[in-house]
C-alpha cells in the first residue's frame, strides 16, 4: 500500500534518513522514506568504515547493532607515519573513549532490514519529482514509483537525499549559501583479501603522498593511496598499487611489511569540501550529504549525517509532542557547528598528510612542523584523538 500522509516525508534511504526514520519511530513519530535507487544499490555501494563512539550510541539506540558487535573491530588508537617514523595517537588513554571499524554498507544494511522487520514504510526504486509547499504547514513530496506517480503529505519534510538529490532545490537559490573546496588529488582505494598488516589504521605522508592502511575484517584490507584528480582506476595494475603503499608505509628501521593479496575493488574518490546554509527552510529540513560533503580523511561523512538526524529526531520529536518549536528552529545552527567544527578537522588531516602536487617546499614544511608537534605533545595528540573519535552532541 502506498501511504499519501504521514509526520515526516524523509527523502532518502541511506543512512542519514534510515537512522532519522528509526530514532523517530522510538518518539513515536510516523515517517516514510523514499529511496530512488533500487534496494540492491543501496546496499553495495563502498564508502568508509569508521564509526565515532556517538554513532555507535545511535546505533544501539535503535537496535542495530547485533551484527556490528559479533563482527565490528573496536579501535583504541591509530598510527600516524611520516619521515619514515610513526606516532601512536592513543584516544582511549587520551579521551576515554574509541571507535569502530564498521563499514558504512554493513550500517546500511541493518538499518534497512530492521525497517522491513517494523513493517515501516520504506519504498525503493521512488524517484522524488519534486519536494512543494515547505513555505506553508502541509509540505509535500510528489514522486514515481512503479511507473506512476504519487504525493505524500507530510507536516515536515527531510531530505536526505545525498549531494545531487532533489530536495536541496525547494529552497530559494538566493537564500542558499554555499561554501567549498576542491583539493587536488583524489584517493584510489582497494579492497584485498589479505589480512590486514597492522591491527590498527595507518595514516601516512609519504614522500609520493597520502596512504591509508584500512581493514573490512580480519581477512580483508581496505587501503587508499593518494593519486592525481582524473586519474583512472583501471590503469593502476594491482602491484603497482602494493609498490606504492608499501613505499609510503615503510619504517627507517625496516620493521614493517606490507601483505599483498588479490586485489577485488579498485575505485577512484574526489576529494572535495562543501557546505550549504542553512539547512532548514520552512517545513524542509537536510541532513547528512544533502546539505554538507566532508573530503575522506578521518572518515567524518557518515558520523556527520549521524549526529545531524540525533539533533533534528530530538527536535521534532519535541515538536509533535508539544508543538514546542526551539530546538526545530534551532537545528541548522546546532548541526552546522559540528558540520564546521568537522570540515575544518577533514581539512587539516587531509592538508598534513598529502603532498599537494602545486604546493611549495614550504607548504611541505608546515605539513611536517604539524606532525612533529603531535609527535612531541600530548595536548595536540589529545586534540586530534578527541577530534577523530568525536566531539559528544552539544559539546561543539
Ligand atoms: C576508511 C576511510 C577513511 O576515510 C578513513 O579516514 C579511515 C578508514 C575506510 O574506508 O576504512
Amino acid at each position: 500500500m502506498i501511504p499519501e500522509r504521514t509526520q515526516v516525508a524523509i527523502v532518502g534511504g541511506g543512512p542519514a534518513g534510515l537512522m532519522l526514520a528509526h530514532l523517530l519511530r522510538l518518539r513515536g513519530v510516523d515517517s516514510v522514506v523514499l529511496e530512488a535507487r533500487p534496494r540492491e544499490r543501496v546496499e553495495t555501494r563502498q564508502r568508509a568504515g569508521i564509526l565515532e563512539h556517538g554513532t555507535v550510541d545511535a546505533l544501539r539506540e535503535v537496535g542495530a547493532d547485533a551484527r556490528m558487535d559479533e563482527h565490528g573491530l573496536p579501535h583504541d588508537g591509530f598510527e600516524l607515519r611520516f619521515s619514515g617514523r610513526s606516532v601512536r595517537v592513543d584516544m582511549q588513554e587520551l579521551t576515554g573513549h574509541r571507535v569502530m571499524i564498521w563499514a558504512q554498507t554493513e550500517v546500511t544494511k541493518d538499518l534497512i532490514a530492521l525497517r522491513l522487520s517494523h513493517g515501516e514504510p520504506l519504498l525503493f526504486d521512488a524517484e522524488v519529482l519534486a519536494v512543494e509547499d515547505v513555505e506553508t504547514d502541509a509540505p509535500s513530496v510528489r514522486y514515481r514509483h512503479d511507473g506512476a506517480e504519487h504525493v505524500l503529505r507530510a507536516d515536515a519534510v527531510v531530505g536526505a537525499d545525498g549531494s545531487y538529490g532533489p530536495a536541496r532545490r525547494a529552497i530559494p537559490e538566493h537564500l542558499v549559501g554555499r561554501f567549498e573546496r576542491i583539493y587536488p588529488y583524489s584517493w584510489l582505494g582497494i579492497l584485498a583479501d589479505v589480512a590486514p598488516s597492522s591491527h590498527e589504521l595507518i595514516y601516512a605522508r609519504g614522500r609520493e603522498g597520502f596512504a591509508l592502511a584500512s581493514m573490512r575484517s580480519p581477512t580483508v584490507t581496505r587501503a587508499y593511496i593518494q593519486v592525481p584528480n582524473g586519474t583512472d582506476a583501471q590503469d593502476w595494475a594491482d602491484e603497482a598499487i602494493w609498490d606504492q603503499l608499501s613505499a609510503r608505509f615503510a619504517l627507517d628501521d625496516g620493521s614493517f611489511t606490507l601483505a599483498r593479496g588479490p586485489i577485488t575493488d579498485k575505485s577512484v574518490t574526489p576529494m572535495r569540501s562543501v557546505v550549504t546554509e542553512p539547512m532548514r527552510h520552512g517545513r524542509l529540513f537536510l541532513a547528512g550529504d544533502a546539505a554538507h560533503i566532508v573530503p575522506p580523511t578521518g572518515a567524518k561523512g557518515l558520523n556527520l549525517a549521524v549526529a545531524d538526524v540525533r539533533v533534528l529526531a530530538e527536535a521534532l520529536g519535541e515538536w509533535f509532542a508539544s508543538k514546542d518549536e526551539t530546538l526545530l528552529d534551532a537545528y541548522s545552527d546546532t548541526a552546522l557547528r559540528r558540520v564546521w567544527r568537522a570540515s575544518h578537522f577533514s581539512w587539516t588531516m587531509t592538508t598534513m598528510l598529502h603532498v599537494d602536487p602545486d604546493g611549495d617546499p614550504f607548504d611541505e614544511k608546515l605539513a611536517l612542523a604539524h606532525l612533529h608537534h603531535i609527535e612531541v605533545s600530548e595536548s595536540a595528540r589529545r586534540a586530534l584523538a578527541e577530534n577523530y573519535r568525536g566531539l559528544a552532541l552539544g559539546a561543539v
